[in-house]
């Protein structure tokens, strides 16, 4: 089997990343994230993305090859995320990554980023190799999908993405609106455990009653929002918890004895946290496991950033034991995006002698 020595591009959304692998081997995956730079926004701004590419860009593929000890004449091919992602951001690693392959000759493979999430854990140091076919869960601050891979290069299937925010942006504004920091993910998790309001108190994920979007009975039975999502709803009772949870400290007499301590009714933050959380957890995994139920597939893969979340692997690990399915998660470093996961899937088409897909092709912002 070739073991193509294959550089990979990532610059979908905030994170410019450039990986190189042997074949199934990883030499090295360099991330510059433009992440701090969004925080005072609360969420990625695509040009602040798109101009933080366009400065790390180069610096990033020079350190990719120093660090992996490899000459741009050593690389038996190129790859490079084609999309979906933010446009001005997958442009610039596009146009990097066709002059590169304009002034070396190299081979360019333009790359589904959705399709990479799941390849990168073919270079896991950890990896069990792909066991496809495999539902995929794919959640991060950028996109919330549920696969069927039957292939990773030529069998791909798109059974359901969220209609709005994505799960790790739910998290991210909810923090918000609860005055926690971005990223919103960690912080709402801190909060969920108590770190955050000094009891170390877990709060209860009963607590509050959020809205499942898309989850009734009608919406399963709809083959359009069956394996659909949709957090804003959720991110809207978010706000009117806390905005009546304010409303019942501020409606206390200020000379009262406990004045300023929430009202012994009123959710306390970690309740409120843990709740949010349940409420994102039980959707991702409900779905998850009916797209196994109706295909038959007996693994599943999760990745994105929104991996991260302990409750979510943990809840969804569960259900997998109960349904006799395996779970697999690529550590945590090549679950948030990187340039290696584009490697990966790039070193796997060209190992497999596919033509590359030459200087021409667009990057596509949307899935399909
Ligand atoms: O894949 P990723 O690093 O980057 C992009 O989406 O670009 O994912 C980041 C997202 C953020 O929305 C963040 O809030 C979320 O993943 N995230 C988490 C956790 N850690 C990160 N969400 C929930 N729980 C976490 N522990
Ligand atoms: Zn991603």
């Amino acid at each position: 089997r070739a073991e193509p020595l294959v550089l990979g591009i990532e610059t979908s959304c905030d994170e410019t990343g450039v990986g190189i692998v042997r074949g199934r081997t990883l030499l090295t995956n360099t991330v510059a994230t433009s992440m701090d730079e969004h925080v005072r926004f609360g969420g990625v701004v695509p040009e602040v993305a798109s101009r933080a590419h366009v400065q790390a860009i180069g610096p990033m593929i020079e350190k990719a090859l120093a660090d992996a000890g490899v000459a741009l004449d050593d690389l038996d091919a190129l790859a490079v995320t084609a999309g979906p992602g933010l446009s001005g951001a997958l442009m610039v690693g596009a146009a990097a990554a066709k002059g590169l392959a304009a002034s070396t000759g190299l081979p360019l493979y333009g790359i589904n980023h959705l399709a990479a999430h799941v390849a990168v854990d073919l270079v896991a140091p950890d990896s069990p190799g792909l066991h496809t076919p495999t539902i995929a869960l794919l959640v991060s601050g950028g996109h919330t999908e549920i696969l069927r891979i039957g292939d990773i290069v030529d069998d791909i299937e798109l059974l359901g993405a969220t209609i709005d925010d994505a799960a790790g942006e739910a998290f991210d504004k909810t923090a918000r609106l609860l005055g926690l920091d971005y990223p919103g993910g960690p912080s709402i998790s801190r909060a969920a455990a108590g770190l955050l309001d000094g009891s170390g108190v877990p709060g209860d994920p009963a607590a509050v009653r959020f809205p499942r979007g898309l989850s009734t009975k009608t919406d399963l039975r709809d083959p359009e929002r069956r394996f659909s999502f949709s957090f804003s709803g959720l991110k809207t009772a978010a706000l009117r918890t806390v905005t009546a949870a304010e409303a019942a400290v501020s409606a206390q007499p200020t000379d009262a004895p406990g004045a300023g301590e929430p009202s012994p009714g009123a959710p306390r933050l970690a309740d409120i946290a843990a709740s949010f959380e349940e409420a994102v957890v039980d959707v991702l995994v409900k779905k998850t496991l009916l797209a196994c139920e109706d295909t038959g597939i007996r693994h599943v893969l999760l990745g994105g950033g929104v991996a991260a979340n302990a409750r979510l692997r943990a809840r969804l690990a569960e259900r997998c034991e109960a349904a006799g399915v395996t779970l697999r998660v690529p550590p945590l470093d090549l679950c948030t995006d990187n340039g290696a996961m584009v490697a990966a899937l790039g070193a796997e088409i060209a190992a497999r002698g596919r033509a590359a897909s030459g200087l021409g092709f667009g990057v596509l912002s949307s899935l399909e």
